[in-house]
């Protein structure tokens, strides 16, 4: 059947992402949903205001979402409908309303990971979407946070559990490295909560890295040797957990995470909409599956992407794409003319 046929008919053909041509031009208008969050974003950088830095990225990555030739769905996004006007999980994007024959994917966003750096004009903060296709994603809309584990793809996460002590992990890591503990260096996000777990690393003979915010990127420095990071520990956002399987996936990189619950109202929702058990540990592939694509652009300078910058005529953005099919991971450094 032509494609024109396709059109006409009532019942839509979604060509499945891994056997088109389509995902390969996918791969790069992603690059162009983070970039035009990035910009917007960035607008707003030192201003002290949180809510207008995701406001502008949000509204952008939308624009340039709806003019893509997919028919989407948000899975992870930015909360529940009637609490998030946009980009909301459920919302549907994309230039084919669900009657043409562009792919069907689900879409995990975070506009801005790190809108704090952004608000205050700190280091490290990017923007983020991965896709796959539909009902790939490990959704859990009432676990904010999850605990997490991860790590680059020289590990065996075979031999790592969440319920491992953190000397245990340590001493794991270290084994697998052929190196000492000290040389175990591991990312944690500097929340009081983690002060236990602080203590524990370094009580284990590791060293920490520490950072601010923005726990997408810091899982990602596992999988960068440059970065000096071998893991990442901690509770963090469980939404940021997911799209980080996603970017690890892609890089061979591996995490475990396990949801966090605030109350038991939340966890007993959780199992109403189908988490079958609120304990379970997930792996990489339990919470991105299937093919993946992956594209983050930095919005300020950070250790793995430059932040957006001025030059004469214009900004500069960088941005990393990648997919998991071939493990391809490309490097786009744009310019962009002032309007
Ligand atoms: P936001 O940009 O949404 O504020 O997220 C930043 C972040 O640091 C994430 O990277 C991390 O997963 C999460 O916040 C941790 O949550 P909390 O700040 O509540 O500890």
């Amino acid at each position: 059947m032509s494609h024109q046929n396709q059109l006409k008919t009532n019942n839509p053909v979604h060509l499945p992402l891994g056997e088109t041509k389509v995902n390969r031009n996918i791969v790069i208008e992603m690059v162009r949903v983070t970039e035009a969050a990035a910009l917007a974003a960035v607008q707003h950088q030192g201003k002290g205001d949180k809510i207008a830095v995701d406001g502008a990225a949000v509204e952008a990555m939308r624009k340039v979402l709806n003019e893509m030739a997919i028919c989407g769905t948000v899975v992870i996004g930015e909360g529940e409908k009637d609490e998030a006007p946009m980009l909301y999980e459920g919302e549907v994007v994309g230039s084919d309303d669900g009657q043409a024959y562009g792919p069907k994917l689900d879409i995990a966003v975070d506009p801005v990971d790190g809108t704090t750096i952004v608000a205050e004009g700190t280091e490290n903060a990017i923007s983020v979407i991965a896709l796959s296709e539909s009902g790939q994603f490990l959704k859990a809309p009432d676990a904010w946070y999850m605990e997490k584990l991860a790590m680059g793809p020289q590990y065996d996460i075979s031999k790592f559990s969440l319920d491992m002590s953190t000397a245990e992990i340590i001493h794991e890591a270290s084994k697998q490295k052929r190196t000492t503990a000290e040389n175990i260096v591991v990312c944690v996000l500097k929340r009081p909560r983690h002060d236990r777990l602080i203590s524990e690393i370094r009580a284990a003979g590791a060293r920490i890295k520490l950072i601010g915010d923005g726990d997408v990127a810091g899982a990602i420095a596992t999988c960068r040797e440059k970065s000096g990071v071998d893991l990442l520990m901690g509770m963090g956002g469980s939404p940021e957990g997911v799209i980080a399987a996603a970017a690890l996936k892609c890089l061979g990189g591996h995490i475990l995470g396990r949801l966090h619950f605030n109350d038991d109202i939340s966890k007993q929702k959780a199992l109403a909409e189908g988490v079958e058990n609120p304990e379970k540990v997930y792996t990489t592939d339990e919470m991105a599956g299937g093919e993946v694509i992956f594209a983050a652009t930095g919005i300020t300078a950070g250790a793995m992407l430059k932040g957006i910058h001025n030059v004469p005529g214009g900004k500069m953005s960088h941005s990393v794409v990648m997919r998991s099919k071939t493990g391809t991971v490309r490097w786009v450094e744009a310019f962009h003319k002032d309007k």
